[in-house]
């Protein structure tokens, strides 16, 4: 379980801060896939930041499977990032290394044996259907490869949760769909709970079990995905739904099929 308790983030000091989360309060349940949705410089990357604490929260508290995570440091810190995996929009990856070194790079950090090291980068890679591209570069595989891969690492470290932060804003609507599986079957047959942060209303209609609708810092509102896409309450939901719908039926008059 994910708790926000009244959380605030500024930055900046003094008459320079700036806050960019307002009261934040939300709990995620353990196995849920749940989904933060905004447009852009809404809040959302900062928010999720604060789970593993590459954003400190000004005010309030973070609170993971009832430990107040707040102001970890040092051996907890470590041990409290190793137990997230986050992948990103841009992937991310090591241009320099292989596909296997790019897994096994978390399991360097955490002095896991070579041997084991490459047992377990090579299952996960199997498991994201990549099993025979170790030994490629980044560069040399599709945006799609590159993001199994990335989620390939994220998992080395057999994480309880799992930060994904934009990780389909750069893909096809095939390959998208496809991710998207993907990461459903971690939440399922890994049991990791998922974070999922989107401007993408199909995205977080696919995907999530429930949603929280981020404006200017603030939740708007939150529910079941469902329940919330069927009777939206705020005006930025609204407007959101009702500017998908029109542009899905430009598509279907045009014979081209939904995509992002
Ligand atoms: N490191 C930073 N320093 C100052 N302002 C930042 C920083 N990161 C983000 N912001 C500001 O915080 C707000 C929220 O940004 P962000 O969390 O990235 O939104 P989103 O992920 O929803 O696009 C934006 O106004 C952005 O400009
Ligand atoms: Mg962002």
């Amino acid at each position: 379980m994910i708790q926000f308790d009244h959380l605030h983030k500024s930055y900046g000091e003094g008459p320079e801060a700036h806050e960019v989360l307002h009261d934040i309060s939300l709990d995620i349940a353990k196995g849920e896939v749940f989904g933060i949705l905004g447009s852009s410089g809404a809040g959302k990357s900062t928010l999720v930041r604060c789970i593993n604490l590459l954003e400190r929260p000004t005010k309030g508290r973070v609170v993971i499977d009832g430990e107040d995570v707040t102001d970890a440091t040092g051996a907890r810190l470590a041990a409290l990032r190793a137990s997230i995996g986050m992948i990103f929009q841009n992937f991310s990856l090591f241009q320099q290394r292989t596909v296997l070194r790019n897994v096994t790079f978390p399991l360097e950090l955490n002095h896991v044996s070579k041997a084991e090291r490459t047992a377990r980068a090579e299952r996960l890679l199997d498991m994201v259907g990549l099993s025979g591209y170790g030994d490629r570069y980044p560069s040399q595989l599709s945006g799609g490869q590159q993001q199994r891969v990335a989620i390939a690492r994220a998992l080395a470290n057999k994480p309880s949760i799992m930060l994904c932060d934009e990780a389909t804003s750069a893909l096809d609507s095939t390959t998208t769909v496809q991710i998207l599986d993907l990461l459903r079957r971690i939440n399922r047959e890994m049991d990791v709970t998922l974070v999922v942060i989107t401007h993408s209303l199909s995205v977080a209609r696919s995907i999530c079990d429930r949603v929280a609708m981020i404006d200017g810092g603030r939740i708007v509102e939150s529910g079941r995905t469902e329940e919330l896409f069927a009777n939206p309450q705020s005006d930025i939901l609204k407007a959101l739904i009702a500017s998908a719908d029109a542009q899905n039926t430009r598509r279907a008059d045009t014979g081209i099929s939904e995509v992002r």
